[in-house]
């Protein structure tokens, strides 16, 4: 591979907006600045030149809910790519009872056909000594450093809090970080009860029965337990101003918290579950649901504020046809949205072309926040000499009206149809590869790579630091009275 140079653009980082030109070989970046030549030259006249969004929150080819999420590593990480997105971490989902490094096994097989580099998480779905001893290896052997919890979905995914606290102590110890999916799944179990017993069958009830005070405990509690435990907290999905106020209200208080809002949170609400089409509803079934415009705006001003770090998609995609599993029975509609390759020029339109987000936050919260939280920053995230070239060449002027048909999402849908946006890439570099060339698609199956992240990120030992610090320790006394006759 010869090298290759970016031209002419402006390049943003989450820190920076300057002039200068990028050189690439070998997948990294080489050279950053004025005048430089190379075998290619990419003309980025015009556009920004940013580091490629990184979305952490992706489940391709999930078994979930009796089924498949379908779209897999192949066509997820073209829809990734497509939209300006370099690089997805998904979720290892071991089944109840089933080895870690099973899981991981399985998830290793699927990901040889991604076009962009990925990295895993790892689920725990259930507690034991073997899950205990596994996680040790996952985390020193593997290079996962980030293990999630459903509080949700009882009877599936979900655990308890004594198991969440065990996982999180032990998550402490090895220095890795916890992931939740927060909603108190006890309550939820019941609402749903309760509504079909009514007759409240249909997809709306899915959103009644998943309110955002019960977002707003699971994320108190969650937060709570990993104090207790001595370890950072990451919520996903976070959707509600409850499960934000939370977030704020812990970080305030020198508690290490973070919280992702998604990019279908942020600009989709609740009216489109009382759609009249069955189907248009149900597409839109996931948890948490969508929300109204009072909790869309506390996300904003969460992205704004920096009590919010992260915008990502939860990408776990179903047709039509697997939506109507749940004909008759919302509890049976499989949970999830797509979103991969419409986050970026979706942010983009309604954050910076509004003025909610500067470009260096857009670049922030699409990309290097995240890049630091899980500690692969800056082999992915930045732009400097030695980074992955994951570069996207953004036209700001660039526009389409987001349709299914034009889609690279194998589904045969989008939530977000119809939407203009202004705002997309004109390329997409992953690891120096050009994949998205001015609209034509040229990903290469089976290019991405797996990202292995270390352990004992700085805010853990921090965090453990100040926790030995501030120990409960016995009181040295001068004098012991005599115990009672
Ligand atoms: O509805 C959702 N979010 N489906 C995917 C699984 C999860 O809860 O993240
Ligand atoms: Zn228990
Ligand atoms: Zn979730
Ligand atoms: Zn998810």
């Amino acid at each position: 591979m010869g090298s290759t140079v970016i031209k002419g653009g402006q390049i943003v980082t989450a820190d920076l907006t300057y002039s200068a030109d990028v050189k690439i070989e070998g997948g990294v970046i080489t050279e950053i600045g004025p005048d430089l030549s190379g075998d290619t030259v990419l003309d980025a006249a015009g556009c920004y030149v940013m580091p490629g969004g990184i979305d952490p929150h992706t489940h391709l080819e999930m078994p979930f809910m009796g089924t498949y999420s379908s779209d897999d590593f192949e066509s997820g990480t073209r829809a990734a790519l497509s939209g300006g997105t370099t690089m997805v971490v998904d979720f290892a989902l071991p089944s109840p009872g089933q080895s870690l490094l099973e899981a991981i096994q399985m998830w290793d097989n699927k990901s040889t056909r991604a076009n962009c580099d990925y990295s895993f998480h790892m689920a725990i779905t259930w507690w034991g000594e073997q899950v205990f001893n596994e996680m040790e290896q996952v985390v020193r052997e593997k290079g996962i450093n980030t293990f999630k919890h459903f509080m949700a979905y009882k009877g599936a995914l979900m655990v308890d809090d004594d198991e969440m606290f065990s996982s999180f102590q032990r998550c402490a110890e090895l220095g890795a970080l916890p992931l939740v999916h927060a909603e108190n799944g006890d309550v939820v179990a019941q609402l749903q009860e309760k509504l079909l017993a009514e007759g409240n069958n249909g997809p709306e009830a899915h959103a009644y029965s998943r309110p955002a005070e019960v977002e707003g405990e699971a994320t108190n509690r969650a937060i709570m337990i990993a104090d207790m435990a001595g370890v950072p907290l990451y919520v996903v999905h976070t959707s509600s101003e409850q499960a934000h106020e939370a977030i704020r209200r812990a970080r305030q208080n020198g508690i290490r918290v973070y919280g992702e809002p998604l990019i279908q949170h942020l600009t989709l609400d609740d009216s489109e579950y009382k759609h009249k089409d069955w189907d248009h509803a149900a597409r839109r079934v996931m948890s948490p649901p969508f929300r109204n415009k009072k909790h869309q705006d506390s996300l904003w001003h969460g992205l704004a504020a920096g009590s919010l770090q992260v915008v990502a998609t939860d990408h776990c995609a179903f047709t039509t046809e697997q939506k109507r599993y749940g004909v008759g029975d919302f509890t049976k509609i499989p949970n999830g949205t797509g979103g991969l390759e419409d986050r970026m020029p979706m942010l983009w339109t309604y954050g910076v072309v509004t003025g909610r987000l500067t470009m260096n936050e857009f670049v922030a919260v699409t990309s290097t926040n995240i890049a630091k939280i899980l500690h692969m920053y800056p082999k992915k995230g930045a732009i400097l000499v030695g980074s992955d070239a994951d570069i996207v060449v953004w036209d700001p002027n660039k526009e389409k009206t987001i349709a299914a048909s034009s889609q690279q999402s194998a589904i045969d849908y989008n939530v977000f149809e119809g939407k203009e946006v202004k705002g997309l890439p004109r390329f997409t570099l992953t690891r120096g590869h050009l994949s998205i060339d001015d609209g034509e698609v040229k990903t290469k199956e089976g290019h991405g790579e797996y990202v292995a992240r270390e352990p004992f990120h700085a805010v853990n030992r921090a965090l453990s630091t100040w926790k030995d610090v501030t120990a409960p320790r016995k009181v040295q006394r001068t004098g012991i009275p005599a115990s009672g006759v």
